[in-house]
């Protein structure tokens, strides 16, 4: 999709639909007031008959409107002016681009003038607008035999705001909205796959195949490299399948050479059955979607190839399915970690830990600036944050808060969970290390505990997708997040270097 950006008054604009938002009992804005001059009061009369109120989610679509060059006008209610929050911007867009797409519409204008959004300047509604417009077209059809036609695809929107502004700055707020949007289709593409496609051979693929793509640098290492590396907590969660385990490494060297990178780790369980701590039937094909921190990694990786960002990534996926088998764990059993500490695995369904364990001690070798690693990890931050808010923890202040700010920005957004050493104790095990879970209480919390013991040799965060990769339910599907939410990390790291 093209995206452009305009100082033109919009009613002069050429296309097949001008979008213009209503605020509720407000007057008009500028870009409508316009209109409505030149067309006998047609808005304002539709406004007064009370055809169009404004209120959030309401749209009323209009034709060959006297004086205004587009054939069609898209009236967007926004609701009250007083409510209207970065939440309530995007949906104005969502909805504008959902309607859109409904119609034969195929080049749009969309009037920003007027749509203020308290503490986010032009940039912040053109990012969001880009990746907003840009992700109304994804659609998962990789499984239909017989896949819908788009009929009169959305091919280009103009963003038109009356300020002259810093145009480099606008530009490429554009673009960054629309990398995030393509990161995010990757991550979504992947997670939406089936368990029986999306095997970790078929993630180390699309890995090599995105380096490929963006002159990244691609390393797949097979079970028998794991276990010369020692890596016996992966392995073990990978013997009970027949699918091979891979550890991905995807690495971008935008950077300067001896640049510290910036490493994220993507749990990349492609179905998790639960082993032989099997789960419950209900739902359990969402299970599919374990892989999706993997997926946001790769997706992130596809961003930052997008925008060129001028910065190393290493990005590291431990990729294995978790079944019940002959050769699979046992609660009881007991492993040795690539970091030499042992683990006692009292349910073998908290196998996300123990493939994470090994990747982030492998991580040492690149001597990152720092790690995050991104995990469908548990259904204790379900619980504790459901699908609003990833789950954020970490041995450095700094790095969280850095992260919590880039998911406020990208409206990606996280909250953190403490990471005090009481916690610790849960874990006790009296014949390991370790035991890998932490009993019924704050088990988003001693999860992260149990990735602590594998990173204390950097700065690192954890966080939890459980809740946020994927929805469940009528709208069941990948989300994409947290791409946006790494992205801009990423970006701001760039911006502040
Ligand atoms: N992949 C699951 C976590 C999960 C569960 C994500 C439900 C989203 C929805 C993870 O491997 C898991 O099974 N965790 C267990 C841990 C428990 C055994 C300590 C869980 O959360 O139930
Ligand atoms: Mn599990
Ligand atoms: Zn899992």
């Amino acid at each position: 999709m093209e995206h452009q950006l305009s100082n033109n008054n919009p009613k002069e604009l050429i296309s097949d639909c001008l979008i213009l938002p209503v605020f509720e009992g407000g007057g008009l804005l500028p870009p409508a007031k316009a209109v409505d001059d030149v067309s006998a009061q047609k808005l304002s009369g539709i406004i007064d008959s009370g055809d169009m109120e404004g209120k959030k989610g309401q749209t009323l679509l209009l034709h060959d409107v006297e004086g205004v060059s587009s054939k069609r006008i898209l009236l967007v209610g926004a609701g009250k002016p007083d409510k209207f929050d970065a939440d309530a911007f995007r949906a104005v867009a969502a909805t504008a681009a959902t309607q859109l797409n409904k119609t034969a519409s195929e080049k749009a204008v969309f009037a920003l003038e007027g749509l203020e959004v308290t503490h986010r300047d032009v940039a912040w509604q053109l990012r969001h607008l880009a990746e907003t417009f840009e992700s109304s077209r994804y659609k998962f059809q990789k499984m239909k035999s017989q896949p819908e036609e788009t009929r009169h695809p959305l091919t280009g929107v103009t963003f038109c705001f009356p300020e002259e502004g810093d145009n480099n700055l606008n530009t490429s707020a554009v673009q960054q909205g629309r990398a995030v949007a393509m990161g995010a289709a990757l991550a979504k593409d992947l997670g939406n796959l089936p368990g029986n496609i999306c095997t970790p051979t078929y993630l180390a693929e699309q890995a090599v195949a995105l380096a490929d793509s963006f002159g990244m640098k691609a390393e797949v290492l097979e079970e028998s490299d794991m276990a010369s590396l020692g890596m016996g907590a992966l392995l073990s969660v990978s013997r009970g399948s027949r699918q091979p385990a891979k550890l991905i490494t995807v690495s971008w060297q935008g950077g300067k050479k001896n640049d510290a990178p910036v490493v994220l780790v993507g749990k990349g369980l492609t179905f998790d059955a639960g082993g032989i701590s099997i789960k419950p039937a209900a739902n359990m094909d969402e299970m599919k979607y374990d892989m999706c921190g993997g997926a946001s990694v790769l997706g992130t990786l596809k961003a930052v190839g997008e925008l060129k960002l001028p910065i190393n990534v290493v990005g590291v996926i431990p990729s294995s399915e978790n079944l019940p088998d002959g050769e699979a764990n046992k609660p009881g059993d007991v492993v040795t970690s690539m970091s030499g500490q042992t683990i006692e695995i009292l349910n073998t369904d908290a196998e996300g830990r123990l493939i994470l364990c090994d990747a982030l001690t492998y991580c040492e070798r690149f001597d990152p600036a720092v790690v995050i690693d991104i995990a469908t990890l548990t259904g204790a931050c379900v619980v504790a944050l459901g699908a609003h808010a990833t789950g954020l923890m970490g041995n450095d202040d700094a790095l969280a808060s850095d992260l919590l700010a880039a998911g406020e920005y990208a409206f990606d957004r996280a909250w953190r969970l403490p990471l005090w050493d009481p916690y610790q104790k849960q874990l006790d095990s009296n014949f390991a290390d370790m035991a890998n879970i932490g009993g019924r209480q704050a088990g988003a919390i001693t999860a992260a505990c149990f990735l602590s013991r594998y990173t204390k040799k950097f700065k690192w965060a954890h966080l939890d997708i459980a809740g946020t990769a994927w929805k469940t339910g009528k709208a069941k599907g990948a989300t994409g997040r947290p791409v946006g939410l790494l992205t801009q990390y990423l970006i701001n790291r760039v911006m502040a270097s």
